[in-house]
């Protein structure tokens, strides 16, 4: 097989203890050996991430579940069932031994199948769960090509799979189905609507930028570029006259000093590209990004939710 030999060369590094980009189908991971101490360590350190956030586990197979997690309700079985490999994270009662470098000193774990050939063939050699955050630093946009992870990374990985660009282009869909009712932590491109129609029963949201959950992914300054980012909508843009680029979903006309930036109409459409235009943009010193307000549909929630986060912490820095 054509990536058979840098496959192995990744799953070496793993095994002693190195760190490796791995694509995804939702970003790329700055992946470790889940059960290595030393090798976790060096992820916090590379991101600048505090030791209290957990981490999520990617296995191969859901039979491994069983070897990071406890008291599997069936739900979680119906959900893997459905939606592995993919874009869905399911937060667990952890098994014994799960390090706390993995769950943050939390009895629960974080884990997934990723749906990425690359991915998958690299869980099949190294036969472990491998822990892999988004491999950018702390706060910061998160890489959907094997470039942005180099430009975030480059000085602290040992080897970037280079797998194109992530077909989904934001993080997955986060679902707490360790006790109580099933709550989502992070929305991804896998709908609660989705999620419900799998098990049968409501999930609740906790999600609202600014909420105070223990979760990376839930700090208002995640997903930042350095440029100041503003929410607007086509009335409010139709009188904006200052310097600026706009993510466009519509073509209206403006004013000479903003650069249109023409994004997709359709919800997947725009998570892929999501990332890639504001890490782009972010680098050409405008003065300040404005973004096309997105509809209040279920399926652009994670983008909302995305888009909300990168706008919000300019006004807490
Ligand atoms: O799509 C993704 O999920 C990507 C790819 C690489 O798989 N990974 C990713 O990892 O986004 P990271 O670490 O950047 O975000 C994972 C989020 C963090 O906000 C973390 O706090 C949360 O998952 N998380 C992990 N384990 C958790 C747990 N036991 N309880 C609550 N939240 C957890
Ligand atoms: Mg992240």
């Amino acid at each position: 097989m054509l990536f058979s030999s840098v496959i192995q060369q990744a799953s070496e590094i793993l095994k002693q203890g190195g760190l490796v980009g791995i694509p995804t189908e939702t970003v790329y991971g700055l992946g470790a050996d889940a059960k290595n101490p030393d090798a976790l360590e060096k992820i916090f350190i590379a991101k600048g991430r505090p030791t209290d956030h957990p981490l999520i586990v990617h296995i191969a197979h859901p039979d491994q579940l069983t070897e990071w997690a406890r008291d599997i309700p069936e739900v979680a079985w119906q959900l893997a069932k459905t939606f592995w490999p993919g874009p869905l994270t399911l937060i667990l009662k952890k098994a014994p031994g799960v390090l706390d470098y993995i769950t943050g000193h939390q009895d629960t774990v974080g884990i997934r199948i990723p749906n990425h050939p690359i991915a998958l063939q690299l869980l099949q050699a190294f036969r472990g769960g491998i822990a892999a955050p988004s491999a950018n630093k702390f706060g910061r946009i998160s890489p959907t090509t094997a470039e942005a992870v180099r430009e975030e990374l480059g000085q602290s990985v040992d080897l970037i799979l280079d797998g194109g660009p992530c077909q989904v282009g934001v993080e997955s869909t986060i679902l707490d189905v360790s006790s109580g009712d099933p709550r989502v932590l992070r929305p991804g491109m896998i709908s609660s609507a989705q999620i419900e129609h799998i098990i049968g029963q409501l999930v609740v949201s906790v999600v609202s930028a600014g909420s105070a959950m223990r979760v990376s992914g839930c700090l208002e300054s995640h997903y930042a570029p350095r440029t100041p980012v503003k929410i607007v909508s086509l009335q409010e843009l139709v009188e904006y006259h200052q310097p600026g680029a706009v993510l466009l979903r519509h073509d209206i006309p403006l004013s000479s000093l903003l650069q249109k930036v023409n994004m997709p109409l359709g919800s997947a459409a725009y998570a892929h590209e999501l990332y890639a235009v504001l890490r782009a943009y972010d680098k050409q010193n405008f003065a300040c990004l404005l973004v096309e307000e997105v509809p209040k549909d279920a399926e652009w929630d994670a983008i909302r939710d995305r888009l909300q986060r990168a706008s919000a912490v300019r006004f807490e820095q």
